[in-house]
C-alpha cells in the first residue's frame, strides 16, 4: 500500500471523486495527475525536463535532434514539390525547444524552405503556450498557436506526446481502477468486455488525420508493436524511477508504453498508409546518412565535439536509440516509392501499408 504524497488540493479532489462516485478508471486518474487544469504535472506548469528537471528526453538532449528532423522536414517539402505553404504542426510541445532548434536550423541552413514554412502549434495548456511565446518570439507569425487542430498540408510531428496520454489499465478482460483502502490509494479490479484502453491517443489520431490533406503524421514514441505488449506504468521524477503512480500526485511524470499495432490500425481506418516504422537508431542513421554528407553543406558534426556527444546519446542502442521508436503516416503520398531518408534503414517489420 502507498500513502498518497504529492500536491495535497488534487490529492483531495482525486478522493473526493472516488469516494463520490466509486473507483475510478486508471485513465481518469492519469488525466488529473497529469493533465487537472489547476494542479496536473503538465497543465500547471510544473514539469521541468532535461539536467534539472525530473527526466530526459530526445529534445533536452540538444539542438541535434531537432536539426536532424528538420532535415527530414526539408526532404518532405521537397517531396509534395516544394509548396509555398507547408506547415509544421507540433503537439506536446513542452517548452518550444524543439520548435526553437528546427526554426533556427531551417532559417540559417535552408532559406527556400524557411520561406515556405508555418510553424503551428498545437497547445491546450496557457501557461506552457506562455512559454512558448518567448522562446519563440524572434519567429514573429512564423509560429501560430491553436487549441485544436485545422486543416493542414504538410507534417504532423510529436515526440513522446501519445505515451503521455491517459489509458484504461485492460489485460485478459480485467480492468484496474483506482480506488480507496482509508486514506490509500489503491488498484481494485474488475471484469470488462471492452479493449479499447487507449482511448485519447486513439481520438488524437482520428483528429490528426482529419485534417491532414496531403503529407505526413510522424511520431516518436517508447512502445511495443508485437503480442507480448504489456502495459507498464512508468513514474518518473527527479531523474528517478517511482514504484506507484500514487506517488507524488500531481508532481512526477507518468507514462505508458504505447501499443504502436492499435495507432497504425486507427491510422490505416481513417485513410493513412504506413511509410515507415523502426527505432530511434536506424531512423537518425538514415537521415545523417543522407545529409550529413550530401550536397546541402550541411555538415551539423565536424568539428563539433558537443554535436558528437549528442549524436551518441541520441543513438546509442542503451541510452535512446533502442528506447524508442518512429512512425510515419501518410496521405496521399506515394508510399511505395523510396523510403524518406529516416526508414532507409528500416528493417521490414511486417506490417502492412
Ligand atoms: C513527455 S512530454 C514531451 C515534451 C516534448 N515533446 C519533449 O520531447 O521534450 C509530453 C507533452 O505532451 C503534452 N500534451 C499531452 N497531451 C496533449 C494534447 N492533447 N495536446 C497537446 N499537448 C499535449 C504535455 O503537456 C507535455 O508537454
Amino acid at each position: 500500500m502507498n500513502t498518497p504524497d504529492g500536491n495535497p488540493a488534487l490529492i483531495q479532489i482525486i478522493r473526493d471523486q472516488i469516494e463520490n462516485h466509486g473507483p475510478q478508471s486508471f485513465a481518469w486518474f492519469m488525466q488529473q495527475a497529469l493533465y487537472h487544469p489547476e494542479h496536473g504535472y503538465y497543465s500547471s506548469g510544473r514539469c521541468q525536463i532535461g539536467r534539472k528537471g525530473d527526466y530526459f528526453t530526445n529534445v533536452s538532449v540538444g539542438p541535434l535532434f531537432g536539426q536532424l528532423l528538420a532535415s527530414q522536414f526539408s526532404e518532405i517539402w521537397e517531396r509534395l514539390g516544394k509548396l509555398s505553404d507547408f506547415v509544421i504542426v507540433e503537439q506536446g510541445v513542452h517548452d518550444g525547444q524543439f520548435a526553437q532548434d528546427v526554426l533556427e536550423f531551417v532559417q540559417t541552413r535552408l532559406p527556400e524552405f524557411f520561406e515556405a514554412l508555418r510553424y503551428r502549434i498545437l497547445e491546450p495548456f496557457p501557461i506552457l503556450k506562455e512559454q512558448q511565446r518567448r522562446k519563440l518570439e524572434a519567429f514573429g507569425d512564423k509560429v501560430e498557436w491553436r487549441e485544436s487542430p485545422e486543416p493542414f498540408t504538410g507534417v504532423h510531428f510529436s515526440n513522446e506526446l501519445l505515451d503521455a496520454m491517459p489509458v484504461r489499465l485492460i489485460s485478459d478482460g480485467t480492468e484496474k481502477l483506482v480506488g480507496l483502502d482509508g486514506d490509500t490509494f489503491v488498484f481494485v479490479e474488475r471484469q470488462v468486455d471492452k479493449t479499447m484502453f487507449n482511448q485519447a491517443a486513439l481520438d488524437c489520431v482520428d483528429r490528426i488525420a482529419a485534417n491532414l490533406q496531403r503529407g505526413y503524421f510522424i511520431a516518436i514514441d517508447y512502445g511495443f508493436l508485437d503480442e507480448q505488449f504489456e502495459r507498464n506504468v512508468q513514474v518518473r521524477a527527479q531523474h528517478r524511477h517511482l514504484d506507484s503512480p500514487f506517488e507524488q500526485i500531481g508532481e512526477a511524470d507518468i507514462t505508458i508504453a504505447l501499443d504502436w499495432r492499435s495507432v497504425i490500425q486507427r491510422a490505416q481506418a481513417n485513410g493513412l498508409r504506413v511509410a515507415g516504422f523502426t527505432d530511434q537508431h536506424h531512423f537518425l542513421t538514415g537521415i545523417i546518412s543522407q545529409f550529413e554528407t550530401g550536397d546541402r553543406g550541411q555538415s551539423l558534426l565536424a568539428d563539433s565535439p558537443k554535436a558528437k556527444r549528442e549524436l551518441q546519446t541520441l543513438l546509442h542502442p542503451e541510452m535512446l536509440g533502442r528506447a524508442f521508436q518512429v512512425l510515419a503516416l501518410a496521405k496521399k503520398v506515394d508510399v511505395e516509392g523510396p523510403p524518406l531518408a529516416g526508414f532507409k534503414f528500416a528493417r521490414h517489420q511486417g506490417l502492412s501499408r
